[in-house]
């Protein structure tokens, strides 16, 4: 098969969603469709259960869970889909803005009682700062939830995205009956069906026929024929290139846990959601179908076994083709490579393959070459861009308790940042090591992995700093100024860039005026930085 034909056919897109919206019921059914698995309750709940925050057990459990259902690779109707699986839990948010960029879509799950919710919002930025084209599903009608046109204004307001629906709900909760397929013009009935497959389709010609009424009863028909009009009256006809730019974004209603318009949203989805793209790099654009292999890392995974150091790389692929075996440039080592033992990820399967196209993900082994973010390529080294680290929450002094085990604490902080757990800054004078992140959960994944897996041991002190500021300018002099005013709040992060770490919005404010030439940004992706 033509490498042409293998891009073609790859889907590679995410599920998102604000905890318990039914992301990994969703993602249940989908891999049921596609035969990936047999019976439901085989995926298991990939966050960690809000009451066990503590339970390192259950971080554990999270991590191995997590690496065996990182990426679900499943072949459906010709097509072959890679769903990339992110937390829910929202302290491991930076590692779903990351998984974000190895994505070529995404599936946006709302609760259809709850609505917009936090994190619906800032995956909806993520995804907004890349234009990536969404499909929306509204989960859970087959409880009472919100009106359906509320919804839908809600969606737009709060996620700055153009709505399309392509399927209504006929009744919510109680008075359940169905979805109409706009997309199609057929009828699905609603049964409550947990387990199987359900099939229940309708082909109308007309929703102004009596057939409708006779599958949903007068008023639930004419209802539906109300509400029909006043959609196609208020929403532009559905297009596909807005769709495919990220400006609109087609809706979909259904119940994940009873497999019920899950199967449209699959289909449909797979007709119009974008194969493979490309990507940006810093020697310009590369298309999938440019015949040269080449990929970037977007995440870390350590081993479980505390007997085997090594560690698993994510790796998109962007273009060409990559073999096993076959020499690629690590852009950033400047060093040649080669994979003997690639893996793919059919569903919960881990099987060494020999070749991979654009769209798929593999894992490579790694005994700590690589870093998020890292490029191979065949052929002229270049490196991707647009894997960007966004400003930490929460900022801690590390504190060495044990200094017999320096190295060891060294070592380990840096391979766990490697890994994206969290974010290092060092300050000087005395080296000192600020850790950032998004969520009080990482410091104690951090302590109980340096401890395990590192034989360290370590304290975390709070800083008070509100935001890492990444700086550009074009006065040197100024920025060399600004550093050497503020020293005690200037540090390095892993690559070498002097980030400001602002203590209140106050301070940051103040920055920003009397220093006007220096633009300070809150990722440190300058490209889609904004301040
Ligand atoms: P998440 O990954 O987004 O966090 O959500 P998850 O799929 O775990 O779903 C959260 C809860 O919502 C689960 O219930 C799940 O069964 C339920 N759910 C998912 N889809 C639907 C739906 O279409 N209708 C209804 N009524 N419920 C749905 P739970 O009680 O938290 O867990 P469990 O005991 O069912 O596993």
């Amino acid at each position: 098969m033509s490498q042409l034909s293998e891009i073609e056919k790859r889907r590679t897109f995410a599920i998102i969603s604000h905890p318990d919206a039914g992301k990994t019921t969703l993602t249940e059914k989908l891999l049921l469709f596609g035969g990936a698995i047999q019976t439901a309750g085989a995926v298991k709940n990939n966050k960690i259960k809000k009451t066990a925050t503590s339970d390192f057990m259950e971080i554990e459990k999270q991590r191995g869970i997590s690496v065996a259902t990182s990426v679900m690779a499943f072949k459906y109707g010709g097509k072959q889909i890679n769903i990339l699986d992110t937390p829910g839990h929202k302290d491991f948010a930076e590692d779903t803005y990351r998984t974000l960029t190895a994505v070529d879509s995404v599936i946006l799950i709302v609760d259809c009682a709850n609505g917009v919710e936090a994190q619906t919002e800032r995956l909806m930025e993520v995804c907004r700062m890349r234009n990536t084209p969404v499909i929306i599903f509204i989960n859970k009608m087959d409880r009472e939830g919100r009106d359906s046109f509320d919804l839908l204004d809600e969606l737009e307001d709060m996620l700055k995205i153009k709505v399309r629906p392509l399927s209504w709900p006929i009744g919510i909760g109680a008075t359940f009956k169905g979805v109409y397929n706009i997309f199609n013009s057929t009828l699905n009935l609603f049964s409550a069906n947990k387990t199987k497959i359900s099939d229940d389709l309708v082909s109308i010609s007309d929703v102004e026929g009596k057939e409708v009424d006779e599958y949903v009863g007068e008023d639930a028909a004419s209802e539906l024929r109300e509400e029909l009009e006043l959609v196609n009256g208020v929403y532009d006809d559905f297009d596909k290139e807005a769709y495919l730019r990220g400006e609109v974004a087609p809706v979909f209603f259904g119940s994940a846990i009873n497999n019920f318009g899950v199967k449209e949203l699959l289909e449909t989805f797979l007709e119009i959601s974008p194969s493979p793209i490309g990507r940006d790099t810093d020697q310009g654009f590369i298309e999938p179908a440019d015949k040269n292999f080449s990929g970037f890392v977007f995440k870390i995974h350590a081993n479980l076994d505390p007997n085997h150091r090594d560690r698993i790389a994510f790796l998109r692929i962007v273009s060409g083709k990559f073999e096993r075996n076959k020499f690629y440039n690590h852009t950033r080592l400047e060093k040649k490579f080669k994979f003997p033992n690639p893996t793919s990820f059919m569903a919960q399967d881990k099987s060494v393959i020999d070749e991979a196209f654009p769209g798929d993900v593999i894992g490579l082994y790694d005994t700590g070459n690589f870093k998020i973010g890292d490029s191979l390529t065949e052929g002229v080294a270049y490196s991707f861009k647009g894997i960007p680290s966004f400003s930490p929450e929460i900022f801690m002094e590390l504190e060495n308790k044990d200094p017999m085990k320096s190295k060891q604490l060294e070592k380990g902080i840096q391979q766990l940042t490697d890994e994206g757990v969290a974010q290092l800054f060092i300050q000087q004078p005395g080296n000192r090591k600020i850790v950032g992140t998004v969520g009080q959960l990482q410091f104690e994944v951090i302590k109980y992995r340096l401890e395990n897996e590192y034989g360290a041991k370590c304290q975390f002190n709070p800083k008070r700093y509100h935001k890492a500021c990444w700086m550009t300018t074009d006065n040197e002099a100024q920025l060399e100024q600004f550093i050497k005013a503020k020293a005690i709040y200037i540090a390095f992060d892993k690559d070498g860039n002097h980030v400001f770490l602002a203590e209140t919005p106050f301070l940051l404010q103040m920055a920003q005026q009397d220093y006007p030439d220096i633009t300070f940004h809150f990722t440190s992706d300058f490209k889609v930085g904004q301040n």
